[in-house]
């Protein structure tokens, strides 16, 4: 067997492919020529290491990552980012191939929320609409009416009638969040994002006594008690957007730490803290994210693989509450 064949069997088992490379590759050079040659995109989420922010063709929060791989007249996407992301992705241009680096990059937000056990839920409240916040898997937009994200979340619920019931999930804090926003009641579900949950109330507020002038600023997935204490709350490119136009110098990130790539590439003269987690691990890095590597980018666009793969009945049925959060957003001018 080939070296290649065996490596394309260990993506079943690993999730990326395993080959060495020559250590003296110009992995910039390589993946630029690939991306020509190939007519492909790469579309990088904030999170993903700075490298990878570099050369990507797009680096954008969940909605414009959406809305460019809705748009796209590149023949392959690659997403550096989260399986939810790419599937969000190939249901959006189902005849494109989209790969993913790593297959195994996922997200234990959308792990929280099992379809099966959704489904169950859903059924106790059979006049509920259901929006989804847009980190879930493919087969739980099948069972939702409208997807949201961090920027357009408010939107979203605020374009159903306010007697209209609706379940949000899977994410518990933003769910709160929405509440206390739109003033509306709704059924959470119970998830949340271990990378958003680890930040120390604690040690924000002795950074917050030592940095008086620092300005604290924080993603909706984070718990209720960092968010009351947030000068801004808001997506990744909404939080970009405040450090770009905020007069102030020093902030403190309550969000993962790949945005701060972008904030001081904006912002060189200002200064951004990580807010620290609640152990001395660096918890603010999500895991899943970071799974992703130039190496492993470089792999997946020579060999084309990994890709995702969706069943055509999950795209047709969850395709509807992509389309709707997007055209919501537009009007919105999101
Ligand atoms: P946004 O970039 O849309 O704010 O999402 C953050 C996130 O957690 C993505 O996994
Ligand atoms: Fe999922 Fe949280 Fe990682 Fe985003 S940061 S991909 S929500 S685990």
């Amino acid at each position: 067997m080939s070296a290649l064949e065996t490596a394309k069997q260990n993506v079943a088992k690993k999730g990326f492919l395993d080959i060495d490379l020559d250590p003296t590759l110009d992995l910039v050079e390589e993946i630029n020529r690939l991306k020509k040659e190939k007519n492909a995109i790469i579309l990088a989420h904030y999170y993903q290491e700075s490298e990878i922010q570099d050369i990507a063709d797009y680096i954008g929060d969940s909605l414009g990552l959406s809305q460019q791989a809705a748009t796209t007249e590149a023949d392959i996407i690659v997403f550096a980012g989260v399986h939810f992301m790419a599937e969000t992705a190939k249901m959006l241009s189902p005849h494109k191939k989209v790969l993913l680096p790593d297959l195994k990059a996922g997200c234990s937000l959308a792990d929280s929320c099992p379809p099966h056990l959704f489904k169950k839920f859903k059924e106790k409240y059979p006049d509920h609409k259901v929006v989804s916040y847009i980190n879930c898997t493919a087969e739980l937009k099948t069972l939702t009416d409208v997807c949201c994200t961090s920027t357009n979340a408010v939107q979203i619920i605020e374009s159903f009638p306010k007697e209209q019931g609706i379940i949000f999930a899977p994410d518990r804090n933003l769910g709160a969040y929405l509440i206390k926003k739109t003033g509306r009641d709704l059924v959470l579900w119970n998830g949340t994002c271990m990378v958003h949950e680890i930040f120390s109330n604690e040690k924000i507020t002795k950074l917050q006594i030592r940095h008086p002038e620092a300005v604290l600023i924080a993603h909706p997935e984070c718990e209720a008690h960092i968010l009351d204490k947030a000068a801004y709350i808001g997506s990744t490119s909404g939080l970009l957007k405040y450090t770009k136009e905020s007069d102030a110098e020093l902030f403190i990130v309550a969000t993962e730490a790949g945005i701060i790539h972008q904030m001081e590439l904006a912002s060189p003269h200002k200064t951004f803290i990580p807010a620290p987690p609640n152990n001395t691990c660096a918890c603010n890095d999500c895991p899943h994210m970071k799974l992703n590597t130039m190496e492993k980018l470089y792999l997946c666009m020579k060999y084309e693989t990994p890709e995702i793969h969706l069943e055509d009945w999950v795209i047709e049925k969850g395709v509807d509450s992509i389309n709707r959060m997007l055209e919501i957003s537009a009007k919105a001018g999101l």
